[in-house]
């Protein structure tokens, strides 16, 4: 259930890599978290769990609105949504979202399967103008500007936020083929830039090492934690300053999780990153930032270690225990 150990195999590599982030870059222990939790309301003691769904939405007990933590104040932004509201035809999945992103951070989305955590990650580099009947109301701004401005070039905005998936996709070509592909579609065919490039992200993805002598070899053929961290490099090359990641981890082994999860770790400060998982562990392991959502609202959002170990609402605190969702 509550898995406390976390595979160190790959921190060599994070270490030893001149690319990446550096110092302080290990995963936090997982342990000090969860032992904190309250132990009579963790998930799964004795069996005895009572599922407990609320039956009224969180910001009707909260007339307030959200719960935002005084710590993002103190934070540089470099996304934020304005009363953000997006509608799939006649069904709202967003009703009014208001939050920042922190520059250089990793920021967390969690909340129960279909409360909007896609929806609005989607929302930041406009991926959802690619779904019929979609329809929004209120703002985001990417560095100031509004990305639904008509004066915004679409595909520039959306190789400023890279976005990586649940399912890896590697293209059926080469590693640095792969990695490289944003700049070929730039026209770049300069065989020293390509090849620079390539190293530069395939280190940063913390994958260089493993597949150095395999360059030219088909991405189809590495392990799937393999491929995800080369969809990790590709949106590296293409110099995201944001990079947005939805579940990248839930199609990975516990071996490959936590080789991604170091990554992610090791990419604050050089990118912000904001990812959804319905892992929590994973989110407390990861993040900087957490922001629980419910049925197509923000609930709490605040520093990761405060929305586990000592949230402002009751609605956050049930999620995190596990007693709901
Ligand atoms: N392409 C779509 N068309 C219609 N409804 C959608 C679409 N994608 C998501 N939804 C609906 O929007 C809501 C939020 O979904 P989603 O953002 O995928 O949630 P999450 O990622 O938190 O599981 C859900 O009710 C879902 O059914
Ligand atoms: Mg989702």
């Amino acid at each position: 259930m509550v898995k406390t150990e976390h595979p160190t195999a790959e921190r060599g590599h994070a270490r030893a890599n001149r690319e990446a982030p550096q110092p302080g870059t290990s995963l936090p222990p997982i342990q000090p978290v969860l032992r904190s939790l309250n132990p009579d309301i963790a998930p799964g003691r004795n069996g005895q769990n009572p599922v407990h769904l609320p039956t009224t939405t969180p910001t009707e007990q909260s007339p307030q609105g959200p719960a935002i933590h005084a710590e993002l104040a103190a934070e540089q932004h470099v996304l934020s949504t304005e009363d953000f509201k997006l509608h799939y035809g006649k069904h709202r999945a967003l009703h009014g979202i208001t939050m920042q992103i922190p520059a250089g951070k990793v920021t967390a989305l969690i909340g129960p399967s279909g409360c909007g955590k896609s929806t609005l990650l989607r929302s930041f580099n406009r991926l959802n103008d690619l779904i019929e009947n979609v329809r929004v109301e209120g703002r985001i701004r990417f560095q100031g500007q509004d990305i639904h401005d008509r004066k915004v070039d679409v595909i520039r905005l959306r190789k400023k936020m890279g976005m990586v998936f649940q399912k890896s996709n590697p293209f059926p070509m080469s590693i640095l083929e792969n990695v490289v592909y944003a700049l070929r579609i730039g026209g770049e065919r300069r065989r020293r830039v390509l090849d620079e490039v390539c190293e530069k992200s395939l280190r940063s993805a913390a994958l260089w090492d493993e597949v150095k002598d395999r360059l030219h070899t088909s991405a189809l053929g590495m392990s799937g934690g393999q491929q995800q961290r080369l969809c990790i490099a590709r949106a590296i090359a293409a110099e995201p300053e944001v990079l947005l990641m939805d579940e990248p981890c839930s199609a990975l082994d516990p071996i490959a999780t936590g080789k991604v999860e170091e990554l992610i770790y090791a990419l604050r400060g050089k990118y912000t990153v904001v990812i959804v998982t319905h892992n929590m562990q994973q989110a407390a392991r990861v993040s900087d930032y957490t922001a629980f959502m419910y049925m197509g609202r923000l609930v709490e959002y605040g520093p990761t270690n405060s929305i586990f170990v000592n949230p402002h609402l009751k609605e956050t605190e049930s999620y995190v225990t596990g007693r709901f969702g």
